[in-house]
């Protein structure tokens, strides 16, 4: 269908390079735009049930980072792959920090890398001289409008799940396909245009990239005043998957052996009979 819209070139799948330009200006547009519809109430809800060693992936120029509970927030680690909007996010910490220390408060333990979530994640930096159960892993990952920036994202997904606890939380904000065709043709329709500016495909199926994740799905809600298009998402690493996995191995395992044995038993009969 025709778009006077739609740019005259090809859009590339992955287009977050547009982050590092427009990360100076991206508070004052899509930042101010998303508070305008409420998002911001929604950020603040997921990022308070963060607690322990968090790693919020994705974080963009920080507009999380005002709205964690450092009574609970042992340590925050904050990843995004584009050092511009990581920049941002940076100053933002100082001045958080600065207000700490002027009111007599220990600032809390917040470390900043660039680096891409699709690459190995290492484990929490504070925790490093801590006695753990799980060493080298989170227990609350988070993520905001993250999966609409990546060419990969149930790759994304998996990374998420690969550093998180057994009993850890995955809470992810994200945006999406809504509950209506209409709706849905015309975020397709205006996709490429907002990819080519922003660097975020605004139209994936959010609910089929997370089925395909191979995460356990403990929670998803949309509410209804977005039409469905924003996805409060709570996932697990899936151990009972994993469980499962080993059970099926631990019950084929003897199966096999007699299957195997069967066999071998009957090639050896046939030798003699041939
Ligand atoms: C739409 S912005 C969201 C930023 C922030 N979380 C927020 O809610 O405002 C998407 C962010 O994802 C980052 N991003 C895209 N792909 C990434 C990847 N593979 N690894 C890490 N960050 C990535 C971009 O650099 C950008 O800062």
């Amino acid at each position: 269908m025709f778009n006077p819209q739609t740019p005259s070139h090809p859009v590339p799948e992955d287009a977050s390079d547009r982050y590092d330009s427009t990360a100076k200006t991206y508070d004052e547009t899509v930042g101010a735009s998303e508070k305008s519809i409420g998002v911001d109430r929604l950020r603040r809800k997921l990022v308070g049930q963060a607690e322990g060693h968090v790693l919020e992936v994705s974080a963009g120029t920080g507009p999380s980072l005002a709205h964690y509970n450092f009574k609970k927030v042992r340590s925050l680690t904050l990843l995004d792959q584009s050092a511009p909007m990581l920049e941002i996010a940076r100053q933002k910490w100082y001045e958080i920090k600065e207000r700490d220390l002027l009111a007599g408060r220990k600032p809390a333990n917040v470390e900043f890398r660039v680096q891409s979530a699709l690459d190995p994640i290492e484990g929490p930096k504070y925790a490093k001289d801590e006695k753990v159960d799980e060493p080298g892993k989170f227990d609350t990952v988070v993520q905001a409008h993250g999966l609409c920036s990546t060419a990969q994202p149930e790759r994304l997904l998996q990374r998420l799940g690969e550093v998180v606890k057994r009993d850890g939380r995955i809470l992810l904000l994200e945006h999406g396909h809504g509950f209506f065709g209409w709706l849905n043709l015309s975020l397709d329709l205006n996709a490429p245009m907002r990819a080519d500016k922003y660097g975020c495909w605004w139209n994936k199926d959010i609910g089929a990239l997370v089925r395909n994740s191979g995460l356990e799905i403990v929670k998803i809600s949309r509410p209804w005043y977005h039409l469905g298009t924003t996805w409060w998402i709570e996932l697990r690493k899936g151990h009972d998957a994993e469980q499962e996995h080993k059970i099926q191995q631990e019950v084929e395992s003897p199966i096999k052996q007699h299957v195997m044995a069967q066999q071998q038993e009957a090639v050896q009969k046939r030798g003699w009979l041939w």
